[in-house]
């Protein structure tokens, strides 16, 4: 069965084509895996600009979507099913995804299959991998989540734990912004910390009581089976405590965005010392809590996922962590792990497996959970 997957919901116009194997233990084989990239178009910006990305994908869908097919030598009359990423998103970017997909399927006359986002990022963990070890504990890290999932049989997500605040990825981009890194900041921080020390300076390490663990803000409640997670994660604590350390350190920076206005008067080494212990503080926290959790749920592997797991330092620490407590650690390779429309096809042939395909008459949706 061959599934092209299509993938709108942020800065990335993606195709993929994903064929079955029929070998139990490695399902998935990925025939082709196009992105095309707006990201030289929002750096000027300093991030994603919604209506450009928008019109971005409409101008980029369909040579995309014909290099995906000609990259696995495939024709529309070979494709079995469109998978197309469903939401969260921009709502423009996603509706440009689901119109085309929907316009596809039915041209073609092959059943159309809605997909979560994050559904897309922990099945590239599977794509990979095969049949990792059940449960699994899956740490989705991105610019807009950092949400971990107990995975128990395949297509089953479980939320146990998400953020109360910014995603790591978004900690990621706005402390770079703050140290004019530009943007993406992910990357940036992650190659400059490895010219600092970790130790540099001292930022705090987001922390939780007792009652802040167990009582989830007004709204998220609901979205945990119990309406307890059993973990959590906070990152916005760590943007202001690196604002308040500019402003002492003399940066001059505008309230609000929080952006330098000036000459900043650190040196290159100030800047890669503070991405250094920056860096350091986000991967304790996302490590810690995965393994707690994990360890707390009786999982027999670990997966991280999404644009943050890319991160060298996350990859190693974790890695390491694993290691020491004899849990397999699975990482998507980096193709897979920042958006992408492989991972929307393999979610779909998730979804299929289980014979869920989708009404024609779904809609984008900006916000909603894995059901
Ligand atoms: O999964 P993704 O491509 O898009 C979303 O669904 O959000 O993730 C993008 C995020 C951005 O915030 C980017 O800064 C971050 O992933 N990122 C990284 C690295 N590469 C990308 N963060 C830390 N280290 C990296 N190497
Ligand atoms: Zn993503």
């Amino acid at each position: 069965m061959n599934v092209l997957g299509i993938e709108t919901s942020c800065d990335e116009t993606a195709a993929a084509v994903v064929t079955t194997t029929g070998d139990a233990a490695r399902p998935w084989r990925v025939g082709s895996n196009v992105i095309a990239s707006q990201v030289d178009i929002h750096r000027e910006w300093g991030g994603v600009v919604p209506e450009i990305a928008s019109r971005q994908h409409v101008r980029d869908i369909c040579g995309v979507v014909d290099s995906a097919l000609a990259g696995a030598a495939l024709a529309w009359a070979d494709i079995d099913a469109i998978a197309v990423t469903q939401g969260p998103g921009l709502i423009g970017s996603l509706l440009v995804g689901v119109a085309f997909a929907k316009a596809a399927a039915a041209a073609i006359d092959r059943p159309i299959v809605a997909v979560h986002h994050l559904a897309g990022h922990i099945e590239s963990i599977f794509l990979e991998h095969g049949a990792i070890p059940l449960p699994a504990l899956i740490l989705v890290v991105s610019g807009g989540h950092t949400s971990l999932y107990l995975v128990e049989e395949p297509g089953h997500y479980q939320l146990i734990g998400l953020t109360r605040d910014d995603a790591a990825g978004e900690a990621y981009d706005k402390v770079a912004r703050l140290l004019g890194l530009g943007y993406p900041g992910g990357p940036a921080i992650d190659r400059r910390a490895a010219l600092g020390r970790d130790d540099a300076v001292d930022l705090p390490q987001p922390r939780f009581t007792h009652r802040h663990r167990f009582a989830l803000p007004e709204g998220l409640a609901h979205r945990t089976r119990t309406g307890r997670p059993l973990a959590e994660f906070s990152f916005s604590g760590l943007k202001t405590a690196v604002v308040r350390l500019l402003e002492a350190r003399g940066v001059p920076i505008a309230q609000g965005p929080h952006v330098p206005t000036g000459e900043s008067p650190l040196s290159e080494q100030d800047v890669s010392d503070i991405c250094a212990s920056f860096q350091r503080v986000v991967v304790e926290s996302l490590v810690e809590r995965t393994f707690d959790a994990a360890r707390q749920l009786g999982a027999r592997s670990v997966g991280i996922a999404g644009g943050v797991s890319a991160n060298s330092r996350l990859r190693k620490d974790a890695a390491a962590r694993g290691a020491r407590e004899g849990l397999p650690v699975f990482v998507p390779p980096l193709a897979l792990s920042t958006d992408n429309a492989a991972m929307i096809a393999a979610a779909g042939l998730r979804k299929i497996e289980r014979g869920a395909t989708s009404p024609f008459d779904f809609n984008a949706l900006a916000t909603f959970d894995i059901e």
